[in-house]
C-alpha cells in the first residue's frame, strides 16, 4: 500500500504495510537510521520522534495511523529552535557515553522545551523519565536541558 508521509518537512510516498511500525519505515524504507530500536515495546524511548510536535514512541505507531501529521526525526531536529539549543548543549557538555539513547533523549528534550521553556529539575525528571540511558548519564542530560533553556 502506498502511504503519504511528511518527514522532516519533505512529503514522501512509501510502499508499506499500514501496520508496520513507523520506526521501521523510517529506518528501512526512508533510510533515516538516527531513530533507534531499543525495546520495541514503548518502554525505553530510544525510538522517540515528534509527531506534530509531540514526542511519541515510533515503535508503537503503525505507519498507517500517521495520516497528515508531520514527523520530525533526529536528522532534522536542529531545524526547530529548541532542538538547535538542545543539540548545541549536548555537544558542549559532551552528554553521551555510548550514545545509543541520545537521539530519543534529544527528541524528548526538544519536546519538553517546546512545552516548557524554563523547566525546573522536577519537570525535567518527570518529562524525561520515559527515556532510559543504560550509561546513566541522567545528570548530564538534565544539565544540558537546563543550559539549552537559558
Ligand atoms: Fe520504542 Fe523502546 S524502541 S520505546
Amino acid at each position: 500500500m502506498s502511504i503519504e508521509l511528511t518527514v522532516n518537512r519533505v512529503k514522501q510516498s512509501v510502499s508499506a504495510d499500514p501496520d508496520k511500525p513507523l520506526l521501521w519505515v523510517l529506518r528501512e524504507d526512508l533510510r533515516l537510521p538516527g531513530t533507534k530500536f531499543g525495546c520495541g515495546a514503548g518502554l525505553c524511548g530510544a525510538c522517540t520522534v515528534l509527531l506534530d510536535g509531540q514526542a511519541i514512541r515510533s515503535c508503537q505507531m503503525p505507519v498507517g495511523s500517521v495520516g497528515s501529521a508531520e514527523i520530525t526525526t533526529i536528522e532534522d531536529v536542529a531545524s526547530r529552535p529548541a532542538g538547535q539549543h538542545i543539540v548545541a548543549a549536548w555537544e558542549d557538555l559532551d552528554v553521551p557515553q555510548c550514545g545509543y539513547c541520545q537521539a530519543g533523549q534529544i527528541m524528548s528534550a526538544t519536546w519538553l522545551l517546546e512545552q516548557m521553556p524554563d523547566p525546573k529539575d522536577e519537570d525535567i525528571d518527570a518529562m524525561m523519565s520515559g527515556n532510559i540511558c543504560r550509561c546513566s548519564t541522567y545528570l548530564r542530560i538534565r544539565k544540558a536541558i537546563r543550559q539549552a533553556a537559558t
